[in-house]
């Protein structure tokens, strides 16, 4: 692992010539979009500002791959990454590695941030990472489109969009073979239990396992929501959409080849900058409701110090600016990466560049957490059996009622005595 890191690591800034106490610190990016370029960007201010050294770790872009390589450093106990990227689902089971960052962090600047976040920080007391951005899924479309087929507003409704969509594709396919009506997160991995949590919900069918640890799945509102969307494959989303992951979504819609897309707020920034085909023709509305709700799923990411790291008080400077306002503010601007402080959502400049920020305001504050809560250590394998049992419905291979019967059953087994 350690060849590895040294591979794909790089020094982003050398600020230390005149500072005799520099210190080095390793930062692991993501490398969604434009994630590592604003990463890097955040990491040289710091570096500047401090006179310490940043090194950046490129981590993979599918959030599984990213945990698999992490859960290894941490296993060996590297002290190669000081800061990690932790995703909103993981503080559960990563705790142990992490320092305990209350007191280190002055408890004006926590308070600061969503108390909800910092909840799903917090783990048996120790608050295991500061909120970094927040995410949740919207449904992206083409207001261009939206007027050309006589439509007046985003579909409020799954049966809706599935109509609007296939109208669309219907004619655009005329000119355009590659034309889809509708991309999302289809691949088998955690992006598509983020996308089949928003159809549950969104039907009334609950959200995996309840707050209380109870396995909820097995219901017909469940069985309902992923047969709508076993539905959607070949009619309004090509078969690809099963292998697709947020960036897959993105390159279609954003080259003008989709009427509509789920994707996080990140998708935005990009849709709207000045190489996109769909620049000033995009609208964000909240995801369609199954007849239950409109739904969407909580992600976001995290940035912790590693107990590993031999570093850590500078570690827990970075942290402290990467996660502060400045910093918030300007990949909010350049990024669309969704402020985790609640008093940013009233910045004038920010929502100018995100007018969505306001007005879906309270999609964000709603926002359904995965049931790592309560799975506590087991969340993992919980989200890995759900996305596997979904991709079988996707696949043809099941329908709705026998998945979730035969995945509660999965779910049993996890759980043991207990999660
Ligand atoms: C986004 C979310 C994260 C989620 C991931 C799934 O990165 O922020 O919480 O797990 O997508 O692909």
């Amino acid at each position: 692992m350690r060849k590895a890191i040294a591979l794909v690591s790089l020094t982003v800034a050398i600020a230390a010539a005149t500072n005799a106490s520099a210190v080095t610190v390793t930062l692991a990016c993501g490398t969604v979009g434009q994630e590592l370029q604003l990463c890097k960007d955040g990491a040289t201010r710091w570096a500047k500002k401090t006179g310490n050294i940043v090194k950046i770790f490129e981590s993979p872009n599918l959030t599984n791959d990213r945990l698999g390589l992490y859960q290894q450093q941490l296993a060996a106990k590297s002290s190669d990454i000081d800061v990690y990227q932790l995703d909103v689902v993981w503080p559960g089971f990563l705790a142990q590695h992490f320092v305990d960052l209350k007191g280190k962090v002055p408890a004006a600047e926590v308070n600061a941030h969503f108390k909800g976040i910092i909840d799903a920080n917090t783990v048996n007391g120790k608050l295991v990472a500061m909120p970094w951005f927040t995410d949740a899924g919207l449904l992206f479309y083409r207001t261009d489109l939206l007027k050309k087929y006589g439509f007046s507003a985003a579909p409020k409704t799954w049966t809706e969009l599935a109509l609007m969509a296939s109208k669309v594709q219907a004619g655009e396919q005329k000119t355009n073979k590659s034309f889809a009506g509708y991309v999302w997160q289809g691949k088998n991995y955690e992006g598509l239990t983020c996308d089949a949590m928003e159809w549950l919900v969104s039907f009334g069918g609950g959200t995996i396992v309840d707050s209380t640890g109870k396995i909820t799945i097995n219901n017909a509102q469940a069985a309902k929501a992923l047969d709508t969307a076993a539905s959607w494959i070949k009619t309004i989303s090509p078969a690809g959409v099963t292998t697709y992951g947020e960036e897959e979504a993105r390159g279609i819609f954003q080259s003008g080849n989709a009427m509509f897309m789920r994707n996080w707020p990140y998708a935005w920034a990009l849709g709207q900058g000045d190489d996109s085909k769909v620049k000033g023709k995009i609208g964000v509305a909240p995801l369609p409701s199954g007849g239950s709700r409109n739904a969407a799923t909580l992600g976001g990411w995290q940035l912790g110090v590693s107990t590993y790291s031999k570093n850590q008080a500078a570690a827990i400077e970075l942290v402290r600016y990467l996660s502060g306002p400045a910093e918030q503010k300007i990949r909010a601007i350049e990024g669309t990466y969704n402020p985790t402080i609640q008093a940013l959502y009233k910045d004038k400049d920010i929502l100018k560049a995100n007018p969505f920020f306001g007005s879906l305001y309270s999609v964000f504050t709603s926002a359904v957490a995965r049931p790592s809560g309560p799975t506590k250590g087991k969340y993992n394998q919980v989200s890995q059996a759900f996305s596997s049992t979904v991709s079988d419905v996707l696949n043809g291979k099941m329908k709705g009622q026998a998945a979730v019967a035969k995945l509660s059953t999965d779910l049993a087994r996890i759980k043991g005595r207990g999660w």
